[in-house]
C-alpha cells in the first residue's frame, strides 16, 4: 500500500530527525524528502501519528524555514543546519563539532537503548535521565558545546516526541522495542503491534510530558551565556 516502508534511495534526502524521516519512509511525507512545508508536515503528522497542529510542533517548522535557501520549502537534509534546530547532547546523532549530527549513531544511542533496566517500557523519567547523560558526554567531550535554555527545550520536547508517538501520549509510557525500531530503522513498528494513537497528541498532552521530562533530567546551562551568570 501507498504507506508500506520503504528505505530512502540514493537520491532521497535524509536528516537528523527520526520523526520526519519516518514519515518519509512510510510515504507519509515525500519520500524524496524534499518540498517539505507547514501545511505539507502537518498533514503528514496528524496522519502518520495522529499529532496536531501542537504548539512545538508548528514551531519547528517555522524554524527550520531559516535552514534553507529556498524561502517556501525545505528539505530533511536542510534541517540538520546546527544551532538552527539541532543542538548537541541528541539522543541518537553526534555532536556536530565531534562527527555527523544528522546520521544514526548506534553509539550514541545505546544510552537510550539501555536505559530504564529491568523494565520493558520508557517513561518520563527514564527520559529525562537520559537526558541528563547525553548532557554530562557532550560536557565532557565536546568544548564547544551549546546547552543554554534554547536548546535544553527542543530536547525535552523531542522526549516528549519519542514516547507520545510510540506509546501512551497521555501517561508518557513508551514500549522500548516500539522506540528502538523507531530510531534504528525509522519504521512504524506496525508488524510488532503498533498503531498510531487513538488519542490526539496536541498540547494538552504534549506540555505536561515535556514538563516532568524537564525536571526529571535534572538541567543545568553550560557554556554560552557564561557573562550573564554571577
Ligand atoms: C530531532 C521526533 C517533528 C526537526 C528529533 C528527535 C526526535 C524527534 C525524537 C531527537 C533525535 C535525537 O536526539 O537523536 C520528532 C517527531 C516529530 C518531529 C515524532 C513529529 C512529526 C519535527 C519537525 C521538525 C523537526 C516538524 C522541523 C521541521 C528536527 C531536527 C532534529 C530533530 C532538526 C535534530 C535535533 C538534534 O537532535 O540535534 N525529532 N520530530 N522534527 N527533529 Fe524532530
Ligand atoms: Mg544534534
Amino acid at each position: 500500500n501507498e504507506h508500506q516502508w520503504m528505505a530512502p534511495g540514493p537520491n532521497d534526502f535524509r536528516g537528523p530527525c527520526p520523526g520526519l524521516n519516518t514519515l518519509a519512509n512510510h510515504g507519509f511525507l515525500p519520500r524524496d524528502g524534499k518540498n517539505l512545508s507547514m501545511s505539507v508536515i502537518l498533514d503528514a503528522a496528524l496522519n502518520g501519528y495522529h499529532m496536531q497542529p501542537a504548539s512545538p510542533l508548528v514551531g519547528a517548522v517555522k524554524i527550520s524555514t531559516l535552514a534553507a535557501d529556498d524561502p517556501f520549502s525545505f528539505t530533511l537534509e536542510d534541517i540538520r543546519l546546527h544551532g538552527n534546530i539541532e543542538h548537541d547532547a541528541s539522543l541518537s546523532r553526534e555532536d556536530f563539532a565531534l562527527g555527523n549530527n544528522f546520521r544514526f549513531n548506534e553509539t550514541i544511542f545505546s544510552t537510550l537503548a539501555n536505559s530504564n533496566p529491568g523494565s520493558d517500557f520508557y517513561n518520563t523519567n527514564s527520559a529525562g535521565e537520559v537526558q541528563r547523560l547525553r548532557l554530562a558526554d557532550s560536557e565532557a567531550k565536546n568544548p564547544s558545546i551549546n546547552n543554554t535554555q534554547k536548546e535544553f527545550g527542543i530536547r525535552c520536547t523531542e522526549s516528549g516526541f519519542y514516547l507520545s508517538v510510540m506509546g501512551d501520549p497521555l501517561v508518557g509510557v513508551a514500549p522500548k522495542e516500539f522506540v528502538q525500531i523507531f530510531f534504528r530503522e525509522e519504521r512504524l513498528p506496525i508488524a510488532e503491534g503498533w498503531h498510531r494513537s487513538e488519542i490526539p497528541i496536541n498540547d494538552t498532552t504534549l506540555l505536561p510530558l515535556i514538563a516532568r521530562i524537564a525536571t526529571a533530567s535534572n538541567w543545568t546551562s553550560s557554556g554560552g551565556c557564561s557573562v550573564l551568570e554571577p
